[in-house]
């Protein structure tokens, strides 16, 4: 098998006092791999866009002296060296809350019309560099990322998403925070499968890729929002679902999101990752994916599909209810901190007479009682394809408090499916909650709750359609 290309480009003009150099550095070794290119911006800067190569990429009759002028710029070498390369790592220091000048010249540099995107049938541009995996470790003085002033990140997802790109993974290197990068780096190289879940939608090598992802154990839930049926699958009848998903090399098939939590003393790896493949008939789907021992332990799948046709294990309605777990478990568990925490959101939006909510900031209060105080919350709105993630208790209490008035009429509010694993050694709790409220703007939001050994939430994931 011919080796991977590894390009390697550092952003910073800080030489070898580079956070980001040293993370990207540092990245690489646990990966494993040698970069085969290795650009340093600040030392080799490329050159600003100019007139010779206006005229040179877009006009038909440029002059020589015009295309000659890409060549000794490296324009058309630092095209070749991008598209050649299968793995990307870019070391990005913020400057001015976004990309350095020289990140800056790059990316011009490599967006080519005919090369790295085409503009197809009715001008609308396509991708012509997907494949790739990209990994970008971001350092900054003080702003967070994901924050407002992180201008950072979102550009090169939409400009790397634009060329084809989006399997990224940022290491957050923010504020200088080197142990946080170095113990995220540590995560993916172990606990979370780098691949994972390209290999669902890129076909091939489908047993071994299955059997390597996959614990024993695994358990995969799969709820159909479109007729409100849901599947289990367990050992190899993964597979089924697996192929049932899979559409081989399907060009339709196009990942929205992808976000990975390294694991943590108390909480496990998990990974959320919203995609649509419409030539498969899916849309608005999730995947949160919880890992035991680097591998696959639990899958909740929330997707929509016409009618799940070829899969043969939908429960839907009577059969349906009667899985539900009885709640309300007297002793400390899953059971009774779910429980808990979803007689307390029934509370929390259920208006008085009034029509308002009764104690807004009490019940908040009460329901954050479930949550660990380095919760993590990760929310995608398949609607506005907009990902949220609220860290710690501070965090949560606003998002709670926030989340309370959008649901406006709660008449119509169902819950189709809890489904509880309750912890074992080793092995982290789960909760499984599928509901809508359409009248309130919800037709459809599914959540997964991680619980520690405590019975404290410590992750929670949810995917919703909000309007
Ligand atoms: C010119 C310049 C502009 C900067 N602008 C910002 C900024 O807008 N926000 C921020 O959080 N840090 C800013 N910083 C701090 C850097 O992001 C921080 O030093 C980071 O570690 C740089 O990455 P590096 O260590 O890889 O060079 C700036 C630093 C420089 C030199």
């Amino acid at each position: 098998m011919a080796s991977k290309q590894v390009l390697l480009v550092y952003g910073s003009g800080n030489g070898e006092n580079s956070i980001s150099r040293r993370v990207a550095d540092a990245l690489l070794k646990k990966l494993g791999v040698e970069p085969n290119v290795t650009k340093d911006l600040a030392v080799n800067p490329p050159t600003l866009v100019d007139e010779n190569w206006v005229q040179a990429r877009f006009n038909p009759n440029a002059t020589d002296a015009n295309k000659n002028a890409l060549s000794t710029t490296n324009s058309d070498a630092a095209v070749e060296e991008f598209l050649a390369a299968d793995t990307i790592v870019l070391a990005a220091a913020m400057y001015n809350f976004h990309v350095s000048g020289s990140v800056k010249a790059w990316f011009d540099q490599i967006a080519v019309v005919g090369k790295t995107f085409k503009y197809g049938e009715g001008g609308n541009p396509e991708a012509l560099s997907s494949g790739k995996k990209l990994y970008v470790v971001v350092a900054t003085g003080g702003v967070q990322l994901e924050t407002p002033y992180d201008f950072l990140t979102p550009y090169i997802k939409h400009f790397m998403g634009f060329l084809g790109i989006t399997d990224i993974t940022f290491i957050d290197a923010a504020k200088g925070n080197v142990e946080g990068a170095q113990a995220q780096i540590d995560a993916l190289a172990g606990d979370v499968p780098s691949d994972w879940p390209a290999f669902l939608l890129t076909g091939g090598q489908f047993e071994p890729t299955y059997k390597a992802l996959y614990h024993s154990e695994a358990v995969v839930r799969v709820f159909n929002q479109t007729d409100t049926s849901m599947a289990v699958f367990q050992g190899d009848e993964i597979m089924t679902l697996l192929k049932w998903l899979q559409p081989g090399s399907d060009p339709t098939c196009q990942i929205n999101n992808k976000t990975e939590f390294p694991s943590t003393e108390k909480a496990p790896a998990t990974s959320f990752v919203a995609w649509e493949n419409a030539s498969a008939g899916l849309s608005n789907c999730t995947s949160v994916c919880v890992y035991v021992e680097g591998k696959i332990y639990r899958q909740n799948l929330a997707i929509e599909h016409k009618d799940g046709a070829g899969i043969e294990n939908w429960l839907k309605a009577d059969a349906l209810e009667s899985r539900k777990p009885e709640l309300g478990k007297a002793e400390p568990s899953v059971n009774k901190c779910f429980t808990h925490h979803f007689s307390t959101f029934g509370a929390g939006v259920a208006k008085g007479e009034n029509g308002m909510i009764p104690c807004a900031e009490a019940t908040m209060l009460e329901q954050i009682k479930d949550h660990s105080n380095d919760v993590i919350i990760s929310v995608w709105n398949h609607h506005s394809g907009i990902h949220e993630i609220f860290n710690g208790k501070t965090e949560i209490r606003e998002y709670f408090k926030n989340l309370y008035p959008t649901f406006g009429d709660v008449s119509d509010m169902n819950a189709f499916v809890w489904d509880v694993d309750e912890c074992a050694t080793g092995k982290p709790g789960l909760a499984f909650l599928v509901w809508r409220s359409p009248k309130s703007g919800y037709p459809s939001a599914a959540d997964s709750f991680v619980f520690d050994s405590n019975f404290m939430i410590q992750r929670q994931f949810m995917a919703e359609v909000h309007v």
